[in-house]
């Protein structure tokens, strides 16, 4: 039997009012630091994420210690250390130096997309924003080994950086690429892109802004889909398209790759085509060579 240990911190009420977890003797319950329950919790909406290792090695902690200082955001932190004070608002001309369009990538993952779209775009800003240290020491590396000076990395949870971070309309175009789809039914409440995300989203994006997503899950896409519809701050960009047979969810259907077997065509469409900014990442590539479908959404802040 585990026990918890007499050191361990005890969890601060939730800031949403909630009460902090007791005991059956009414003490407060001490939770690890970095567990489920330190992330997850507290919060008023479950995390998308799960905390993997935290450790660096070789490498990547050289890179950590020579270049976070000058590209990673420094965060005041909340009630987690991937957590942003509600107070915080980030400065981006400050941060690069100029007034450029930002482009902010969620769950940058390690950091393979948002390199290279910096790399080729060099009159646009990028924040990466991600909680997986590892793969921020990663796109640290990236930066570094292709001398640009047009991204930053935030380790944060998602929802915060766009809930208060950012300030209100001023990033021209948001990216979540592959985000994790959390399939399992009981899981899904922890999907990222949900009603309750495209507000945020919508807060950050500049009129006219857009919303780029991808996923190689179908039922997820149908999710993204939806949100995107039922939002009243965007527009499908490619509303009606890809319909039928050209549909990847039809696609999805007929060959059962991820879910029930059908030949039920999808005769809403609203795919976009492939956005050739997005480069072929390692975790696409495995979903390829496992015969998966590939979708991708565009919406536009009305
Ligand atoms: C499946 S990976 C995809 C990575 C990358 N976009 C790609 O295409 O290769 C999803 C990433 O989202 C990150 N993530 C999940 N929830 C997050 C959140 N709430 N805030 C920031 N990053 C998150 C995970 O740590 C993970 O690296």
């Amino acid at each position: 039997m585990s026990e918890t240990p007499a050191s361990a911190p005890v969890p601060p009420a939730s800031p949403d009012g909630r009460k902090a977890p007791r005991s059956q003797d009414g003490t407060p319950r001490p939770v690890t630091p970095g567990s489920q329950a330190a992330e997850g919790t507290y919060r008023t909406q479950p995390v998308s994420f799960v905390r993997r290792g935290t450790r660096l090695q070789g490498r990547r902690q050289k890179a950590w210690d020579d270049h976070a200082a000058t590209l990673a955001v420094d965060v005041p932190r909340h009630i987690a250390d991937t957590s942003v004070h509600p107070e915080y608002v980030f400065n981006a001309a400050a941060e690069f130096g100029r007034t450029a369009p930002l482009v902010v990538e969620i769950g940058s993952g390690l950091g393979e997309a948002v390199v290279h779209a910096a790399t080729e775009n060099p009159g646009k800003d990028f924040l990466a924003v991600e909680v997986y240290t590892p793969g921020l020491a990663q796109t640290i590396q990236k930066i570094v080994a292709a001398e640009i000076g047009n991204v930053r990395v935030v380790q944060a949870n998602a929802p915060e950086v766009l809930g208060t971070m950012l300030p209100a309309g001023t990033v021209s175009e948001v990216w979540v690429f592959f985000p994790d789809p959390w399939h399992k039914t009981k899981h899904n409440k922890r999907r990222m892109v949900k009603d309750s995300f495209a507000p945020l989203v919508s807060r950050v994006l500049a009129p006219g802004g857009l919303w780029r997503l991808a996923t190689d899950w179908s039922a997820y896409a149908e999710q993204m889909r939806e949100v995107g519809a039922s939002s009243p701050d965007f527009d499908n960009v490619h509303d009606g398209e890809r319909a039928g047979a050209a549909s990847p969810l039809t696609q999805a259907r007929l060959t059962g790759v991820d879910r029930e077997q059908s030949d039920e065509p999808d005769t809403d469409g609203g795919w976009a085509p492939r956005f050739d900014g997005r480069i072929l990442t390692s975790f696409e590539n495995k979903a390829h060579k496992a015969g998966r479908v590939i979708f991708d959404l565009t919406f536009r802040r009305k």
